[in-house]
């Protein structure tokens, strides 16, 4: 039987008119998970970090995979057992990764407002770098570090006031942003930073956005990096790594972004002619480990015929899939198994009472209620941004490994939606 890879989505295809995720059909998944549920496909994952792999080979870099994006334990996992190292923003996300294996000087912290609760507990542990974003933080920092009578091991995360030319909401190194220390300024922090006794400065980082589909970005915040390298050590302060963030975006409605590969070919091209290629280096990509790994499939409840438009009413809504209403983002949708026939123009939304609440509009589906669609590109930034709005239960989730399914997040039921509630 021929399969029909659907674009960018190397292990989703259709083998005849069943949508599969590596060797299984996504109709068994929700047949016996029921639905919303996000299913995970691990080759898809690991494939992604061998471009990055491929990328690096024969150079000093450690992959932080960004967990922001997706952080199930399981996912988490697979990650740790490839030689992962993780980026946190929380003590949420510090708890994760230890519950997950990952190793405590493999996680880099970044964020702009971390608390004195979580910095104490990212030093006992021994954590490998915090990436700081403020002068303010850095003093805090230090206190920490020196009541715990350690040092605390310090990037600053410099602001390189590039534009990524991505969505308003996910680019985040140019000067109006709240991230990072502004690039006029660093060279000031860094030495601020070296004559604290409780932090040892390490290194460098930088991360200018998200989704982003090109290389120019990252080639301009590389040259802007390097020069501040080039000043902060003529100050005698040593950088022992430099850490250029997260970012590449992923093809979710064929947008082109360079291959994790073929972008680091560029950037190290450069990084080799400025007389840097020996650094250690590191990486925070989250997105494009993860976001073309996932689908989430859901049911079609009703269609509802209107006037000006028709709807698909699915049992996935804006706090499993919140992109559509938080950054007007598509996400391809397709069926798991296509009927042939006339398709009808849909706006696909969910059962929440927002109008916000649509997964995507004016799409060209043939489908009755009982039907199963799979909204497409779903492994990042999908359930770790959900919500129970609505008291709406958590969609369950599932891993796939070749023939063998997983589950690794039960459904939540509408009790564990309201535990940590009293009446009084
Ligand atoms: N490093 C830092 C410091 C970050 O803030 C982020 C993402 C990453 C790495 C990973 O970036 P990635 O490789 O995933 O692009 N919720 C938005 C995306 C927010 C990204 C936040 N920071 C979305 O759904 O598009």
């Amino acid at each position: 039987m021929t399969a029909t890879i659907l674009p960018g989505q190397p292990h989703i295809a259709y083998q005849g008119s069943n949508l599969c995720m590596e060797n299984v059909k996504l109709s068994d998944v929700a047949a016996q998970f029921g639905t919303p549920v996000f299913a995970y496909s691990k080759a898809s994952m690991l494939s992604a970090l061998s471009a990055y792999q491929r990328g690096f080979a024969g150079r000093k870099a450690q992959i932080h995979y960004a967990m922001k994006a997706n952080s199930n334990l399981a996912v988490l996992q697979v990650f740790a057992q490839a030689g992962c190292g993780f980026d946190i923003v929380s003590g949420g996300e510090l708890a994760r990764v230890l519950a997950a294996g990952g190793h405590p000087s493999k996680i880099i912290f970044s964020g702009v407002g971390k608390t004195r609760a979580e910095m104490k507990h990212a030093l006992e542990i021994g954590i490998g770098c915090f990436n700081v974003e403020s002068d303010a933080e850095l003093e805090v920092l230090n206190e920490v570090a020196m009541s715990l009578h350690k040092k605390a091991p310090v990037s600053l995360r410099v602001n390189p006031n590039v534009d990524p030319k991505t969505h308003p909401y996910i680019s985040t190194g140019l000067k109006g942003n709240k991230f990072g220390v502004a690039h006029e300024s660093a060279l000031q922090t860094y030495q601020r930073a070296a004559a604290l006794p409780g932090l040892h400065v390490v290194g460098i980082d930088c991360h200018i956005g998200s989704q982003i589909t090109e290389a120019t970005p990252y080639l301009d915040a590389m040259d802007r990096i390097l020069d501040l390298v080039t000043d902060i050590e003529a100050a005698g302060i040593p950088i022992h790594h430099i850490d250029f963030g997260g970012g590449l975006g992923i093809n979710y409605n064929g947008d082109t972004p360079p291959a994790a590969d073929q972008l680091w070919h560029q950037l190290l091209a450069k990084l080799d002619a400025r007389g840097f290629g020996d650094r250690q280096l590191m990486i925070e990509p989250g997105r494009s480990l993860v976001g073309n790994a996932g689908v989430c499939l859901s049911e079609v409840v009703y269609i509802k015929p209107g006037e000006q438009k028709n709807f698909c009413i699915i049992d996935a809504a804006m706090n499993d899939l919140p992109r559509p209403a938080m950054y007007q983002a598509f996400h391809q949708i397709v069926p798991l198994s296509p009927r042939t026939g006339a398709a009808t123009l849909l706006d696909v939304v969910g059962p929440v009472c927002e109008s916000g609440d649509w997964i995507g509009r004016d799409r060209e589906l043939n489908v009755k209620a009982g039907d199963i669609l799979a909204v497409l590109s779903a492994g990042a930034y999908c359930m770790s941004m959900s919500s129970n709005y609505n008291t709406r239960g958590r969609a369950a989730e599932v891993l796939i490994d070749g023939h063998q399914v997983h589950l690794i997040r039960d459904r939540e039921t509408a009790q564990i939606t309201f535990q940590g509630e009293h009446l009084v």
